[in-house]
């Protein structure tokens, strides 16, 4: 009986076994199929020194470089790539006015109002040999107060002292 029952047991566990292992073995299979692009790239994958790395990282910014100044007229986000300056239907005479002495970034970098900006151009007429500009002037003045305008100002609201509801402070009653 002993003997039965430990030989019942063996093959019982020899069956589960072949069981487990044909259960594992088709678990793998199935994700080896499922992944197998990923495997084979992994697998297959170049593999570089740091060196070519770096060589290989330099070369595609040369590139994208180089792109980027062929592509003159390249805007992203609303912004001029190669002055920075908020793009615009106006903005080729902004160009050609504004940056022939300096860079684009004293306009980027500065913030007035229409006023603010007319008295720097001013200024740089008086001082710093700016030619006048003629009726390209409000067309310019139009563009620098519409972009690099203060950013505090007018922002808040102006209070309507109609709707507040005011309340009396009682200063005895908070003793
Ligand atoms: C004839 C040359 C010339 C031209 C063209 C010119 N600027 Fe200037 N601008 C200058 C000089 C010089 C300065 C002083 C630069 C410095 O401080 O480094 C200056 C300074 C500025 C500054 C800084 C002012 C400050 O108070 O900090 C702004 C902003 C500016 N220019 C905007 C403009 C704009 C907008 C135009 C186009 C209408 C323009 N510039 C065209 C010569 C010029």
């Amino acid at each position: 009986m002993d003997q039965h029952n430990y030989h019942t047991e063996t093959l019982w566990k020899a069956f589960f076994t072949t069981l487990m292992i044909t259960i594992l073995g088709a678990v793998m299979l199935f994700g080896y199929l499922l992944l197998e692009e990923e495997i084979r790239q992994y697998i297959n994958r170049p593999v570089y020194t740091q060196d070519q790395l770096n060589k290989i990282a330099k070369n595609r910014e040369v590139s994208r470089n180089k792109e980027r100044a062929d592509n003159w007229d390249l805007v992203e986000n609303g912004i001029h790539v190669k002055t920075g300056l908020k793009s615009d239907p106006n903005l080729k005479l902004i160009i050609s006015s504004c940056t022939s002495c300096h860079s684009a970034k004293l306009i980027t970098q500065n913030r007035a109002t229409r006023q603010g900006w007319k008295s720097m151009i001013d200024w740089m007429q008086e001082t710093q040999g700016l030619n006048d500009l003629g009726d390209k002037e409000p067309i310019i003045l139009d563009y620098l107060a519409e972009y690099y305008a203060p950013t505090e100002l007018g922002r808040r609201e102006n209070l309507d002292i109609e709707t507040i509801e005011w309340y009396i402070l009682n200063l005895e009653e908070s003793n």
